[in-house]
């Protein structure tokens, strides 16, 4: 509801004019004479005012009192209190209340137009934010992380559970395009930092050095060049989350300089000597193996440690492919909305393309896939022709049509083989083990031993029967 007022006057003269005032400048004005009947209005039927205009003294009651009460409501429009018998310990309630003004009648009716302005424009920018929060906290709830696999739940619970605890640090691993971005997002929206800024930086982007003052600050006159001072992305993220994107690519120095920011919870500004107390959460990500890098001494095993006490690992896409059925639904539903079209259909073929790929890019790389056969599409169909899904690699198995592709060069092993020829025809009879056994010309007893061999039940008991 666009500029709706409530007017709570007793005063039949000055409440009818004010009335009369503001829907002339094109105010919708709901104008009651008690507290009593404001407080229906705003809670049972929900009238939801920008400007609340309170007299402070009526029949019932105190106008601050109301306010107070509603306050834990939190409604989002501003008090103005008009009094008559302005009293100074009055006036500083209504502004510990968080009123907005506090004037004393007579009130030249110009001076008031200022004030509702100004609490117009106030309540507006708060609605704005108000809807902007609510709207990354669905867009990035835990269940914005899809997938019916089992790791993909696994991710949600941790997801669901860290959102709901204070943690100081926490690592997210995982190949390229697996969703580390979109957990860290997850995590700083739907967590109870959300009013607080999410800073990103990647750590990969930028040369050591920049790096360094980027993250710390500095005061003027730090290093050649350091023109003024600087507040570093540590102290911009304070009360909020840090996002350390490809933190492997940090070098040691720096990595000696986060953790002792991250224990004291302060820093120092380059060139400065001042300590500065920083409330920060640390989301760190990386496509690399830090424990690798940790053995051959490029990562430092003191901040792994402490990065890793809390730590999310996303699985790659070719080994969780029945997220496929969930996730080629949702881009193709996104795309839709965002290109006008209509596709509905999903033909089988596109289904055996899909599940046959060995997905190296990984979840982007489906997004992007699916956004040019939403955007070439014509009809209810996805077009199976832009899929465009390149020949696998020579050294791995290939799945052609109704046949696999296996290379005798030693780059496979046996057993590799025999999973992979297991999970190709599970993904194709889309994990029910009756279909897939007849595709492979054995018994279900044969078949469920492999699975469990190869540890494939979950996503047998998760596939569509
Ligand atoms: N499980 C998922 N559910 C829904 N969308 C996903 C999921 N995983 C990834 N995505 C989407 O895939 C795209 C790539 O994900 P994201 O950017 O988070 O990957 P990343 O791991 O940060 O990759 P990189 O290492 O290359 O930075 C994004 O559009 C993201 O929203
Ligand atoms: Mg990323």
């Amino acid at each position: 509801m666009p500029n709706l007022m409530l007017i709570i006057e007793d005063e039949p003269l000055f409440g009818s004019e004010l009335q009369r005032h503001y829907r002339r400048q094109g105010w919708e004005v709901v104008w009651v004479k008690t507290l009593a009947s404001a407080e229906e209005e705003l809670n049972n039927k929900s009238l939801d005012p920008l400007i609340i205009l309170s007299d402070m003294n009526l029949p019932d009651g105190n106008g601050l009192d109301l306010l107070e009460k509603l306050r834990q409501l939190q409604s989002d429009g501003e008090w103005i209190f008009l009094t008559g018998y302005g009293s100074v310990p009055d006036s500083v309630r209504a502004l510990r209340l968080g009123a907005y003004d506090f004037l004393t009648k007579p009130c030249d009716q110009g001076r008031l137009d200022v004030v509702v302005a100004g609490a117009a424009r106030s309540a507006r920018a708060q609605r704005r934010l108000q809807e902007e929060s609510h709207n990354r906290a669905t867009q990035f709830s835990w269940d914005a992380f899809v997938g019916r696999s089992q790791s993909a739940r696994q991710v949600r619970e941790m997801l669901s559970k860290l959102t709901a605890v204070p943690f100081s640090a926490l690592i997210i691993t995982g190949e390229t395009g697996t969703g580390k971005g979109l957990s860290a997002r997850i995590l700083h929206h739907g967590g109870s930092r959300s009013s607080g800024p999410l800073i990103e930086i990647n750590c990969a982007a930028l040369p050591h050095d920049l790096l360094e003052s980027e993250l710390f600050g500095h005061e003027a006159g730090a290093f050649t060049g350091a023109k003024g001072r600087r507040r570093g992305l540590m102290e911009q993220a304070d009360g909020g989350t840090l996002f350390l994107d490809e933190i492997g690519e940090m070098n040691l120095e720096l990595q000696a300089k986060l953790l002792k920011a991250i224990e004291e919870r302060k820093l120092r500004r380059l060139g400065g000597d001042r300590e500065i107390s920083v409330d920060i959460q640390v989301v760190a990500a990386t496509n690399q193996n830090l424990k690798r890098d940790v053995e051959k001494g490029r990562f430092r095993a003191d901040l792994y440690h402490r990065l890793s006490v809390f730590h999310l690992d996303l699985p790659p896409l070719r080994n969780s492919k029945e997220d496929l059925y969930d996730l080629v639904p949702q881009f193709i539903a996104e795309y839709n909305i965002k290109a006008v079209k209509h596709v509905k259909e999903i033909p089988e073929e596109a289904w055996q393309r899909l599940t046959a790929h060995h997905w190296p890019g990984n979840v982007r790389e489906l997004r992007n896939v699916i956004e040019r056969c939403v955007l070439f599409s014509n009809g209810e169909q996805l077009p199976v022709q832009w899929l465009q899904l390149g020949p696998i690699e020579a050294t791995s198995a290939q799945v052609e049509g109704d046949r696999i592709c296996l290379p005798l060069n030693g780059s496979m092993a046996l057993d590799d083989m025999d999973r992979h020829i297991i999970e190709t025809a599970l993904a194709r009879n889309k994990y029910n083990v009756t279909a897939t056994a007849r595709a492979l010309g054995t018994t279900r007893e044969t078949l469920r031993y492999r699975i469990n061999k190869y540890g494939l039940e979950q996503r047998v008991s998760q596939g569509r029967e």
